[in-house]
């Protein structure tokens, strides 16, 4: 029935092993006409016309010796070659240029479908023009459904590859590597020296440039919402994130590599899109996981890049467009470390220290006392008017003591002023991110307002019951069974330990100096 549809002049979606194609005959211009009108492609940018067997390339182009090796070594499969058209190719094909795509897949529903139509299929990828392409029968159906733009969709189930053809141009000289694909430039090699690398394939065209393969022009693979592209150590990029997401205040998502997710904020919705090393995982899920998270609504989606070879050459070139080249890279920032501690671990003390070697000494303690009146208006209807005092501000002492008579009044006082803590720590971050400056954050519930994602290290200063019962009986003036309960209210240490990097261990006068040159060697690698 598709290959009867093809036949009579109408648009078909059909699977590829790359992604799902919008196919009509290639020898009808009207049908030709079709694709574009559904898709909404510019007219510049040519089609790539799909083949059965390779007898029939001779029918469409002119090939090369050089064309019939690449093909015996690379077809059926994810290989387009660009070679002088013949006549019968239309100008709607190939956008008025005097060449023509060529592909020969190896997904056997296409085969077959192009084998009973007859002819050959032209045909981009199914997705409307600018937006991920599809690699599931459910992206074709989502973008078109409703319309009567398309005749049918055959569903093939997802693709094996999830990333377009590679294509090579072979009326260039030396030959030249279009659009990177599954099929590597290293695989390519093997047959063409020389080959070359069109510039558009890592880099933004001046507007106005003519590109090798117009399609590289195009804004392209882009999700509605706002993407920015991050590279760098999976630490330091979340870190970045992290800071951004709380600092835009905006419904942020993040696609990261396998194994990241843990790094990200809970506020953020945060997707993997395989492992970071190995490409063919991350080409197979991208667009995926890109249109999954645009189908959220969100603000912004913030994409973990990386600039690889091999298949990830493909996975970059795509990504870049995805971000509309608006990439960062997060390794060169300065470092963000935090310090935390129980009470009477002797955290102030190592901040000190820390802050004369010109760190920026970021205190969430005294953050939290000047930051309470903003969310007064939340607090006031959490816990009533009685927490304020006569002259309007809030009662610190009232509001404690009903905040934490209950696990619910602490939990909800913590989400309340958390937020303007973060608000305050990463606006300082990102002055200290422009200035080149590192910045130290302190406090002690780092890990319950999640500051510790901001920090690229968390540095716990640690010492024993008796020793911190002493420090605060004698620093704070306490009664041994005050200093006692003080220290019962105090989170789980396993918590703490669990997100920490690095145990500064103060338990004796003695033994300090070590410890803080152990520190110091151990920072010393995040110093830039
Ligand atoms: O894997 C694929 O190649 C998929 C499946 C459906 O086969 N098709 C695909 O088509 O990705 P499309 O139209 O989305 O991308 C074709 C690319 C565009 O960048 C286009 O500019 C370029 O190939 N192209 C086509 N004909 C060309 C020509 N004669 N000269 C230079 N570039 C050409
Ligand atoms: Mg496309």
């Amino acid at each position: 029935m598709a290959a009867a549809a093809i036949r009579s002049g109408d648009v078909v979606a059909f699977p590829t092993e790359t992604v799902y194609g919008l196919g009509a005959d290639a020898l009808n211009p009207d049908a030709v006409a079709k694709i574009f009108k559904a898709k909404g492609r510019p007219q510049n940018n040519p089609l790539i016309i799909h083949i059965h067997d390779v007898s029939e390339m001779e029918k469409y182009a002119y090939p090369t010796e050089l064309a019939y090796k690449l093909a015996e070594a690379f077809w059926p499969g994810p290989f387009t070659m660009i070679l002088p058209k013949k006549e019968c190719i239309p100008n709607a094909v190939s956008a008025g240029l005097d060449t023509v795509a060529i592909r020969l897949p190896s997904d056997p529903v296409a085969r077959k479908l192009i084998k009973l139509s007859g002819t050959a299929i032209a045909a981009p990828s199914a997705n409307i023009s600018g937006s991920p392409s599809p690699t599931r029968a459910g992206h074709v159906l989502h973008d078109y459904q409703g319309t009567d733009k398309i005749a049918g969709i055959i569903d093939g189930g997802p693709c094996e590859f999830g990333v377009e053809s590679t294509v090579l141009s072979l009326t260039e000289n030396p030959p030249m590597l279009l659009r990177p694909g599954s099929i590597t430039p290293e695989e390519i090699m093997r047959y063409i020296p020389d080959l070359t690398l069109s510039e558009a394939v890592k880099n933004k065209l001046p507007d106005g440039a003519k590109a090798e393969s117009p399609g590289m022009l195009h804004r392209h693979y882009a999700p509605i919402a706002e993407t920015e592209g991050v590279k760098g150590s999976s630490v330091r990029a979340a870190v970045y994130i992290n800071e951004n997401i709380i600092n835009s205040g905006k419904k942020c998502g993040v696609m990261c590599f396998d194994g990241e997710e843990k790094l990200y904020l809970s506020s953020a919705i945060v997707m993997s899109y395989g492992k970071e090393s190995v490409p063919e995982d991350r080409a197979a899920k991208m667009f995926d996981v890109l249109r999954q998270l645009d189908l959220l609504g969100l603000e912004k989606i913030f994409v973990r890049i990386e600039d690889d070879g091999g298949v990830g050459l493909a996975v970059f070139n795509r990504l870049l467009r995805a971000c509309e080249f608006n990439i960062t890279d997060a390794d060169p920032m300065p470092a963000v470390f935090g310090v935390t501690g129980l009470s009477g671990a002797g955290k102030t003390t190592l901040c000190d220290i820390l802050e004369e070697r010109g760190y920026d000494h970021i205190d969430t303690d005294s953050i939290s006392r000047y930051t309470l009146d903003m969310g007064k208006d939340e607090l006031v209807s959490r816990f009533g008017n009685e927490i304020l005092a006569c002259d309007g501000s809030i009662d610190r002492k009232i509001l404690a003591s009903k905040a934490f008579a209950s696990p619910e009044g602490t939990a909800d006082l913590n989400k309340i002023t958390h937020k303007y803590i973060m608000k305050e720590v990463v606006r300082r971050l990102s002055e200290n991110r422009v200035d080149n400056k590192i910045s130290l954050v302190d406090g002690a519930a780092l890990i319950e307002a999640e500051a510790h994602k901001l920090c690229d290290v968390l540095i716990t200063v640690a010492a024993g019951y008796d020793t911190r019962l002493e420090r605060i009986i004698s620093r704070d003036r306490l009664s041994v069974e005050q200093a006692e309960k003080r220290l019962a209210a105090q989170r789980p240490y396993a918590l703490i330990l669990k997100e920490t990097d690095f145990v500064f261990e103060n338990e004796t006068a003695d033994g300090y100096g070590k410890e803080l040159d152990r520190l110091s060697e151990f920072l010393a690698k995040y110093i830039k």
